[in-house]
């Protein structure tokens, strides 16, 4: 069986991408080393709630695969947990199986299970909640977020990420029942991660809770949104109010209560914040050496963005508003900050900068800036 290594975790699993014509063994199970950031990501999420939780976590991976973040969960997460890994496939449960014995993890540590992902999050409930199907999580919230404990975690990985940043309004309408017309902006992620996460706040108000985002990532191919759960219908409504619409209003995006009769609009979507300073603060605290320096650098990103404006600006916008190339972007950030603004990098664009400065204010700082 092939074997590979991710972090400090032993895998029986092929990368995906590595079976040419020919060469395709149908028994072997694949994992996506592409997906190393966002299981990493998780990883340090799952480290800071030990820390913090003070009792056992259980650990739900819904959908497990060969079990790539269920054994590096039980592996390389010390402290109190159970993870309970579940695969509709034979062979890919065989492959957790085989690899936590390869890495001596014991059953009580990791539970292994052969089945439905709907009758598994039936059956009881779970600290944290992960969802990470191929293509979209939208069918599993409703299951995802019944399954998950008061002040858990549900977390989100999509890879339909054309249909979330609106290249295919016709699919996100379909799948999240949003419409999204603002793909030819250089916000269309920022509105993917908005209507992610709207789903899941949406599903949680069917079931009285509350959910709202503590990290929210873009990754290219793929999208991770993570939201804590709370019961109750007050908290529920609350973060209710935080759903409206966005538009595109003299060429920058704000939201509105309603859909407008503007042609670049996008929603329902969740207009609240992305990210939760707290949690990236405690999963930064977790890092070890395992953990790569750009993704050490997103966390920083991302816990500049938790305080952040919605919606950010980017070189090209600024000479197309004003005809000047803006500063290197730390430059423009502390111009920004020095000027009074809010400001900070956004990890949706490299050049991008998250900042409430109005345009005309903008164009002052720009034309003082060093750049
Ligand atoms: C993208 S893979 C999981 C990857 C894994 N989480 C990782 O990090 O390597 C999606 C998995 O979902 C499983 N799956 C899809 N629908 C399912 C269902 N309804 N119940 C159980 N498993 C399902 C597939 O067998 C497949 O192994």
């Amino acid at each position: 069986m092939a074997e590979a290594v991710e972090g400090r975790t032993r895998l029986v699993a092929a990368p995906s991408g590595t079976a040419g014509p020919g060469t395709r063994d149908r028994d072997t199970p694949f994992y996506n080393p592409a997906m190393r950031r966002n299981r990493d990501l998780s990883l340090l999420l799952l480290r800071h709630a030990v820390a913090h939780r003070g009792r056992e976590l259980d650990v739900a991976d819904a959908l497990c695969g060969a079990g790539a973040r269920s054994l590096r969960f039980a592996h390389e997460v010390d402290g109190p947990l159970v993870v309970h890994a579940n695969d509709g496939d034979p062979k890919a449960v065989e492959a957790v199986q085989a690899a936590a014995r390869a890495n001596d993890i014991p059953a009580d540590r990791l539970r292994v299970r052969h089945g439905n992902a709907f009758t598994f999050l039936s059956e009881r409930r779970f600290d944290v909640v992960d969802i990470d199907p191929f293509g979209s999580p939208a069918p599993f919230l409703d299951a995802a977020v019944r399954a998950t404990r008061h002040d858990g975690f549900v977390c989100l990985t999509a890879t339909d990420t054309a249909a979330l940043c609106g290249t295919y309004p016709r699919v996100a309408r379909r799948r999240y029942a949003a419409h999204h017309a603002m793909h030819a902006t250089p916000w269309r992620a920022e509105v993917g991660l908005r209507v992610l996460a709207v789903n899941a706040v949406a599903a949680a108000g069917r079931h009285d809770r509350e959910a709202r985002p503590v990290w929210s990532v873009f990754g290219g191919h793929w999208m991770r949104v993570v939201l804590r759960v709370r019961d109750g219908r007050s908290a529920a409504d609350r973060a209710l109010r935080e759903v409206g619409h966005a538009a595109v209003v003299d060429g920058w995006p704000q939201f509105v209560s309603a859909p407008p009769e503007a042609t670049r609009w996008a929603g329902p979507l969740w207009t609240g914040a992305l990210h939760d300073a707290d949690v990236l603060e405690g999963m930064a605290e977790a890092v070890d050496d395992a953990v790569d320096a750009r993704t050490i650098r997103l966390l920083d990103v991302l816990r500049q963005e938790a305080d952040a404006p919605a919606w950010w600006v980017e070189p090209r916008l600024l000479r197309d508003w004003f005809g000047v190339d803006a500063p290197r972007r730390q430059r423009f950030v502390d111009a920004l900050r020095g000027a009074g603004f809010a400001a900070a990098p956004t990890h949706l664009d490299p050049a991008g900068v998250r900042t409430d400065a109005p345009r005309d204010a903008l164009h002052e700082v720009l034309s003082t800036a060093p750049s």
